[in-house]
């Protein structure tokens, strides 16, 4: 092993020497030893840099400067904010015949300098026009290379986290796509003085860069040139596309909506006296999806034009609400049979009494009747009597010695205006017992029953609530299909 080792060395340091005797034209590293006659890296920088003045480099057109940018990731984008975080290399190369080193003795093709040489050299002053944040990276020093070639080139490349902006359109969420971009103008030179051009390849990835929720689609390079009150301006322009994943959102709003509609349709197999249950079944359905509206919102800006999300919510709360309406409707109904049914038994010959109009639900209340009889007949039949129509002695006899009032169920039919109440009446009567059993009602849709609008219902309801869905579906979900983005080359 030793052998080997000194025989190599013995081999090297031969053929150094013979390399050095012929003009030492290669070395044996990766870096290549000057011959003495040159000079040093550090009499070129000092030489070049001691005539050298920070000017426009003097030139008879214009100053081009070439920009690429390698993208190293992009960590959020953010929809209250809209922006968009980036990490970049961003490399600009343009020619300053001032710096060239070309006539000094140099071995050397160019030169990587230090950082601090690059505040004496002319910039051209490339900033990022629309960011809201940069910052170059500090790890642990500034991460900036300069080179400067032979020829007067230089080659300055920037590693920058950058804060940009997106232009959020959030017709379509939770199936859209939003472009973020990045303006590149030279701040101090016009057009005159410095022309701005993207590379070959302007934009490179350096891997695919994908957001939780989103994915990078696409992106574009533009150039254009903007007058300004002093000049035109070159500008370069760089969008990034993105795809919103809408994974989470069908996960977190779609499916839940989906069975909190069906949910609701429960209350159309309950029987319409079931009247607690269904109110419970459609106001916790409604809570429900506003609740869930609530906390999808709640990460949105306030924009004031209609989401897809907000077509899907209001329209999934419509239909909600049409339950409530149903129910409503199923509710009238059902009394008015009911009080239908009672009147009918009311025409039996034992309460003749009773005077009625048309047959129908209207209540006519005999004036002169016995007060037991009454008592009885309503005890018995529940027959709704107009207060008026008892006459105050007769009503003390109603009355326990001492103690509550008998359940007696008085009714005041506000219908029968024919001998309203006098406000003398009204003191003297014990406090008002409220028939919680619901009033006639004038005129009743007895053609419908109850049940047969609950079967109705059970067909509409998801009937339109398909058609809604395949509405909703083709409206928002193809133009996703038609866009179809090439897939982002990567290195
Ligand atoms: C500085 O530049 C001037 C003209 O550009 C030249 O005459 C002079 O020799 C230069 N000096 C050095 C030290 O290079
Ligand atoms: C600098 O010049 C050397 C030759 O002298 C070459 O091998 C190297 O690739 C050059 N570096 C750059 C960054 O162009
Ligand atoms: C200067 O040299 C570099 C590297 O050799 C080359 O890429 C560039 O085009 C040259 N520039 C000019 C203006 O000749």
């Amino acid at each position: 092993m030793s052998r080997l080792w000194t025989k190599g060395f013995f081999l090297t340091t031969f053929l150094i020497q013979l390399l050095l005797l012929f003009d030492g034209v290669e070395g044996k590293g990766k870096r290549r030893k000057c011959p003495p006659s040159s000079w040093s890296e550090g009499k070129i920088v000092n030489t070049v840099l001691s005539n050298y003045t920070k000017m426009l480099p003097e030139a008879e057109d214009s100053v081009m400067v070439n920009i690429e940018i390698h993208v190293q990731d992009m960590s959020s984008l953010n929809e209250l904010t809209s922006d968009f975080k980036i990490e970049i290399l961003f490399t600009q190369l343009w020619h300053d015949p001032a710096l060239a080193f070309a006539h000094l003795p140099s071995c050397k093709r160019n030169i990587t300098m230090e950082n601090k040489h690059l505040e004496n050299v002319w910039t051209p002053n490339t900033c990022i026009i629309n960011s809201k944040k940069t910052m170059i990276h500090q790890s642990p020093a500034d991460n900036v290379m300069f080179i400067l070639y032979e020829n007067g080139t230089v080659w300055v490349n920037h590693r920058l986290s950058l804060k940009a902006p997106c232009l959020l359109d959030l017709r379509r969420f939770p199936f859209d796509v939003q472009n973020c971009e990045l303006i590149f103008e030279s701040y101090s030179h016009n057009s005159e003085e410095v022309e701005l051009h993207w590379m070959k390849e302007p934009v490179t990835l350096m891997k695919q860069i994908s957001l939780p929720d989103f994915d990078m689609v696409n992106f574009r390079t533009d150039k254009a040139t903007l007058l300004y009150p002093n000049g035109y301006w070159d500008q370069l322009t760089v969008v990034f596309t993105f795809k919103r994943r809408y994974g989470f959102y069908i996960i977190q709003a779609y499916v839940p909506t989906y069975l909190t509609i069906i949910v609701s349709w429960v209350s159309f197999c309950m029987e319409p006296k079931a009247l607690p249950a269904r109110t419970t079944v459609g106001i916790s359905s409604l809570l429900a999806l506003t609740f869930q509206f609530g906390n999808i919102l709640k990460n949105l800006p306030r924009v004031s034009y209609v989401k897809a999300m907000d077509v899907w919510m209001l329209g999934c709360i419509s239909f909600v609400f049409g339950t409530m309406v149903e129910l409503a409707f199923v509710c009238y109904i059902s009394r008015c049979a009911s009080n239908r049914d009672k009147t009918n038994r009311r025409e039996s010959p034992r309460s003749r009494a009773a005077v009625y109009a048309n047959g129908g639900c209207r209540t006519r209340t005999p004036h002169h009747l016995n007060g037991n009889v009454m008592t009885d007949s309503l005890m018995r039949n529940g027959v709704s009597v107009r207060e008026s129509s008892v006459d105050p002695p007769q009503r003390d006899a109603y009355r326990l010695p001492n103690g509550p009032p008998p359940p007696l169920h008085f009714h005041m039919t506000t219908f029968d205006v024919a001998q309203p109440l006098t406000l003398e009446q009204v003191g003297g009567l014990p406090p008002p017992f409220r028939d919680p059993s619901p009033s006639p009602q004038p005129d009743c849709i007895a053609r419908f029953h109850p049940e047969s609008i609950d079967k109705l219902s059970i067909v509409c309801f998801p009937l339109a609530f398909t058609m809604f869905n395949l509405f909703y579906w083709w409206y928002f979900l193809s133009p996703t299909f038609d866009q179809d983005f090439l897939p982002v080359p990567h290195e």
